[in-house]
C-alpha cells in the first residue's frame, strides 16, 4: 500500500506569493507531504491567494468551489486558503460561509503559523480560522525551493506607500526591512550549492530597504554587498517605486557586471493629474528625468513598467498622456491592468468611476501600442551584446545550439559547440525570424 501524502499548492498574484509558497511546501515537505500536480492525488490542498484585481478574486473563488467533488470523493482531504485574499476579514468570513469544506483559513499575517494550523487540524479536526491584524514574521521557516535556477529572497515586508488604488499595504501591513546580514547570509548559502545563479530581492518597494532600520543600509548599498559576494550569478530585484529609485541604486546597476541590466518601473499613469489622485508622489517629469538618467548610465537597459487604465475622472486626454508617455520611454514590455475598485482604498468611493467599456477600449489601445513599440524594440536588438545565462542545450539533429536567457527573460537561440550549462555568456543577437531571435557567443 501507498501511504505516501501528498500536497499541491495553487499560487495566484506576484513573485512574492509565488516565494511564499515556497514556504508553505518547506511546512508540508517538512511533514513529510509529496508534491504532486494532480488535485485528485492529493491529502492537501492550498490556496495561496491574491486580491490586486477583482478579477483575481472572481477566479480564485471559482477554484476554490471547484475543489467540492474533490473533497465528495476524498473526505480526508485538507483543504487550507491563505494569502491576500484570506487577510481580508470580511473576505475570510465569506470563504468560511461559502465553502464548509474548506479546513484552514488564514492570512499573510500569520503565513509562518500554517505548519501549527495543519497538526492542529490533523489532531482535533477542528475548523480552523485565524486572521491576525499584527504581522507576525518567523525568519526559521522551512522552505523547499521550487523555482529552478532563481532563488527568491525577501529583502522587506508590507509596504507604507498607500497608493489611493492598492489594497496590498492593507492585506501585507507596514514596511519591515529583514536585517542585512541575515539577507546575505541567506543569498551565501543558496549560491555555495552551486544551484542557484539567478538572485532576486524582493519587497513591494525595495527602493525603501533600509528606511525603518537603525543601521543606515540603503538599498544600493545591499545590492552592492551581494553583487561583491565571490561567485558567478546574476542579482535582480523587484519591484521599484519610481519615487524613491536614487542616483546612487542606478550607478550601482550601472557599475556592477553582476546586477541585472532589466528594470521594472512601474509608473501606472502619464498624467499628472491622475498620478496625484493615486497618491504615487512624483510627476510624469521626476519619472522621465530618472529615465535619462537610467538610459544615459545603462546604455543596454531593459525598462518595463506597470500600467492602470480608467482610474476615477481618468479622460480621454489623461489616457493619451499615457500613450505619450509609452512612446517617450520606449519600454521593453508593459503591463496594463484596468482599474479594479478595491474595497477600502480612497479610489473605491471616488466620484468619476470609468465604464467598464471605456476601461476596455483603453487597455486593448495600450496593448496595441506596446505591441508596435515592442516589435520595434525586438528589431532594434539586432547587432547588440546582452549578457546571458546557458538555460539547456536544444535537441537538434545535427547543429549545438542553446538556449541562453537576457536579463529580461527573452530567449535566444545560439549555436555553439560547447557551453557550460548555467554559466553566462556575452551573446551578439545576429537576426530575428518568427519572433524568434537568434545570436552569437563572444567569449
Ligand atoms: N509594489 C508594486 C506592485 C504592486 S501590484 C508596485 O508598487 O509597483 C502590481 C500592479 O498591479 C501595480 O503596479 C498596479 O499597476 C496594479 N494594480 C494595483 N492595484 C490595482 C487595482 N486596484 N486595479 C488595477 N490594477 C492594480
Ligand atoms: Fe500598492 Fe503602491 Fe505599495 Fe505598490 S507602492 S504595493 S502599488 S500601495
Ligand atoms: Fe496579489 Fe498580494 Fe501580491 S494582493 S499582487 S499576492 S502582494
Amino acid at each position: 500500500m501507498n501511504n505516501t501524502k501528498y500536497y499541491h499548492i495553487l499560487t495566484y498574484g506576484c513573485q512574492m506569493n509565488v516565494h511564499e509558497s515556497e514556504k508553505l511546501a518547506g511546512f508540508l515537505e517538512e511533514r513529510g507531504y509529496v508534491e504532486t500536480q494532480n488535485q485528485n492525488q492529493a491529502d492537501v490542498i492550498v490556496f495561496n491567494t491574491c486580491c490586486i484585481r477583482k478579477s483575481a478574486e472572481e477566479k480564485i473563488l471559482g477554484n476554490i468551489g471547484a475543489v467540492k467533488p474533490i473533497k465528495k470523493l476524498n473526505p480526508n482531504l485538507v483543504v487550507a486558503v491563505c494569502g491576500c485574499m484570506s487577510q481580508q476579514p470580511e473576505m475570510a468570513d465569506l470563504i468560511q460561509k461559502k465553502f464548509p469544506f474548506v479546513n484552514i483559513i488564514f492570512g499573510t499575517h500569520n503565513l509562518s503559523k500554517f505548519g501549527e494550523f495543519l497538526d492542529d487540524f490533523n489532531l482535533n479536526h477542528k475548523r480552523i480560522k485565524s486572521i491576525e491584524d499584527e504581522v507576525y514574521i518567523n525568519e526559521n521557516v522551512p522552505m523547499y525551493r521550487t523555482s529552478g535556477y532563481n532563488g527568491w529572497v525577501n529583502i522587506m515586508y508590507g509596504c507604507n506607500n498607500f497608493c489611493t488604488y492598492c489594497i496590498v499595504p492593507y492585506v501585507r501591513g507596514r514596511e519591515k526591512s529583514r536585517d542585512a546580514k541575515d539577507i546575505i547570509e541567506e543569498v551565501e548559502s543558496l549560491l555555495k550549492t552551486g544551484k542557484y545563479k539567478v538572485i532576486t530581492l524582493l519587497g513591494q518597494n525595495v527602493n525603501s530597504y533600509g528606511n525603518d532600520l537603525s543601521n543606515g543600509i540603503s538599498f544600493a548599498m545591499l545590492l552592492q554587498k551581494i553583487a561583491d559576494l565571490p561567485y558567478e550569478f546574476k542579482l535582480k530585484f523587484m519591484t521599484s517605486h519610481p519615487k524613491d529609485l536614487t542616483d546612487d541604486v542606478i550607478d550601482v546597476i550601472a557599475n556592477n557586471p553582476k546586477i541585472s541590466k532589466a528594470i521594472h518601473l512601474p509608473v501606472q499613469s502619464g498624467s499628472n493629474r491622475i498620478l496625484k489622485l493615486m497618491n504615487r508622489k512624483y510627476t510624469v517629469e521626476h519619472y522621465l528625468e530618472t529615465i535619462n538618467k537610467i538610459k544615459e548610465k545603462i546604455p543596454n537597459v531593459s525598462l518595463t513598467s506597470d500600467f492602470i487604465v480608467g482610474f476615477p475622472t481618468e479622460t480621454e486626454e489623461d489616457f493619451n498622456m499615457t500613450c505619450d508617455l509609452v512612446k517617450t520611454v520606449s519600454y521593453n514590455g508593459i503591463f496594463a491592468f484596468m482599474y479594479s475598485p478595491r474595497q477600502g482604498t480612497p479610489a473605491a468611493t471616488m466620484d468619476g468611476q470609468v465604464s467598464q467599456e471605456e476601461k476596455n477600449k483603453r487597455v486593448n489601445a495600450l496593448l496595441k501600442l506596446e505591441k508596435e513599440i515592442s516589435l520595434q524594440k525586438n528589431n532594434e536588438m539586432i547587432g547588440k551584446v546582452e549578457n546571458c545565462i546557458v538555460e539547456r542545450k536544444l535537441d537538434t539533429k545535427d547543429l549545438d545550439c542553446y538556449i541562453v536567457k537576457t536579463d529580461s527573460g527573452k530567449t535566444i537561440i545560439v549555436q555553439c559547440n560547447d557551453l557550460r550549462e548555467l554559466s553566462f555568456v556575452d551573446v551578439k543577437i545576429t537576426k530575428i525570424e518568427n519572433n524568434q531571435l537568434y545570436g552569437e557567443v563572444l567569449n
